[in-house]
C-alpha cells in the first residue's frame, strides 16, 4: 500500500517528493516552519495532502505561536485552496482541539477519496484508455487513492484500462509520481510528453481525460497543474469527456471567477534546468507559472465524494 505521511506518537514524517522514484526517504516535519517549507520546495505537495501537512504541523506548535504558524503555512502556496481552508478548520478549532481536527481532516480526505472514485468510475463506465496530468494520487492526498487516479483505480478494478500520464514538466510530477503509483498499482500505462498529448486524443487514441484540481472557483473554472488547460482544449476539440475530481474542500464559493485565482509563479531555474541540469542558456528569462486556469465551459463534469456536477459551466 501507497503512503505519503504518518503521524505516530507527537512525529509527522512525509516522503519526500523531490526525491521519488529514485529514492523513499522519508523526513520528519517537527514544526509549522518545517512544515511550510517542504511545502514550498514540494517536499509536499498536491492540493489535499498539503492540508494535511499543514493541520499536523499546527497540532504539533507551541500553542502561543499557533495563530502566527497557521500564517506561515497559509502563504507557503496561493492556489491550492485546500492548504488555506485546512489552516481556517485548525484556527476555529484552535489549540486544545488542533490533534483531533488534524485526524478528522486526514480521515475525512481518505473517505472522500474512495467515494470521488466510485462516482468517477461510474460516469465515465466503459471508458478504457484515460489521458491525466501531474499526480493525482495517494502522494497528492495524504492517504486513500487520491482523486482523479482513484478514479482510474476504481475503472481499472473494475475492467481493462491503460492510463497515458504526461510527463508534467517542470518538474515532472507525471512522470516521477504517477507512473511510480501506477506501477505500484500494477495499472497499464504509458507515459508521453505534455506536448504530444492533443495530438494523441485528435487521433482518437484517448477515451476521457481525468485530473484533479487546486481550486474550483464558484462559477466551475479550475485551477490545475500548468498543461491541464491545453488538454481541456483538445479533449472538446475530439468531443471527449474532460473530467476534474476534487474533494469538496477544493470548491471555492469564495472565489468567483478563474480570473480571482492567484496562480503561483515559481523559481526560474524549475525551467530552466531537468533534474538539476542546465537545459537552456543560463540565465534565459522565464515564465513559470505553476497552473493554469481551464474555463468551466470545456469542463464535462466536476466529480467529488458527493456526486457528479454536470454541466459545470452556468
Ligand atoms: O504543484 P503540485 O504538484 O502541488 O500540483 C498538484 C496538482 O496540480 C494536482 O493536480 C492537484 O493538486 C490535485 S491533487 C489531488
Amino acid at each position: 500500500m501507497i503512503t505519503a505521511l504518518r503521524f505516530d506518537e507527537g512525529r509527522l514524517e512525509v516522503l519526500d517528493q523531490t526525491l521519488l522514484p529514485d529514492e523513499e526517504r522519508w523526513i520528519e516535519l517537527d514544526s509549522a516552519t518545517a512544515a511550510a517549507d517542504a511545502i514550498r520546495r514540494l517536499a509536499v505537495r498536491g492540493a489535499p495532502m498539503i492540508g494535511i501537512t499543514a493541520a499536523y504541523a499546527l497540532a504539533l506548535e507551541d500553542p502561543a505561536r499557533f495563530a502566527a504558524a497557521a500564517a506561515e503555512l497559509r502563504d507557503a502556496r496561493p492556489t491550492a485552496v485546500n492548504l488555506a481552508w485546512a489552516v481556517d478548520r485548525m484556527l476555529a478549532a484552535g489549540p486544545e482541539r488542533a490533534l483531533a481536527e488534524a485526524h478528522a481532516i486526514h480521515d475525512e480526505q481518505e473517505g472522500a477519496n474512495a467515494a470521488i472514485g466510485r462516482h468517477g468510475a461510474d460516469l465515465l463506465a466503459g471508458a478504457q484508455r484515460v489521458l491525466t496530468h501531474c499526480n493525482t494520487g495517494t502522494l497528492a492526498c495524504g492517504a486513500g487513492g487520491g482523486t482523479a487516479l482513484a478514479v482510474v483505480a476504481e475503472l481499472a478494478a473494475r475492467g481493462p484500462v491503460e492510463v497515458l500520464a504526461c510527463e508534467t514538466r517542470p518538474l515532472l510530477q507525471g512522470a516521477r509520481l504517477t507512473v511510480w503509483e501506477l506501477a505500484r498499482l500494477g495499472i497499464p500505462h504509458a507515459l508521453c510528453v505534455d506536448g504530444a498529448a492533443a495530438g494523441l486524443i485528435a487521433r482518437g487514441e484517448i477515451d476521457a481525460v481525468v485530473v484533479g484540481a487546486d481550486r474550483v472557483a464558484a462559477n466551475g473554472d479550475v485551477a490545475n497543474k500548468v498543461g491541464t488547460y491545453a488538454h481541456a482544449l483538445a479533449a472538446q476539440a475530439a468531443g471527449i469527456p474532460f473530467v476534474v475530481a476534487v474533494p469538496v474542500s477544493t470548491l471555492d464559493a469564495g472565489t468567483a471567477t478563474g480570473a480571482d485565482i492567484v496562480i503561483e509563479e515559481r523559481d526560474a531555474d524549475e525551467v530552466r534546468r531537468v533534474g538539476g541540469r542546465l537545459v537552456t542558456v543560463e540565465g534565459t528569462p522565464v515564465r513559470n507559472p505553476a497552473f493554469d486556469v481551464t474555463p468551466a465551459a470545456l469542463v464535462t463534469a466536476v466529480v467529488t465524494e458527493r456526486g457528479v456536477m454536470h454541466p459545470v459551466a452556468r
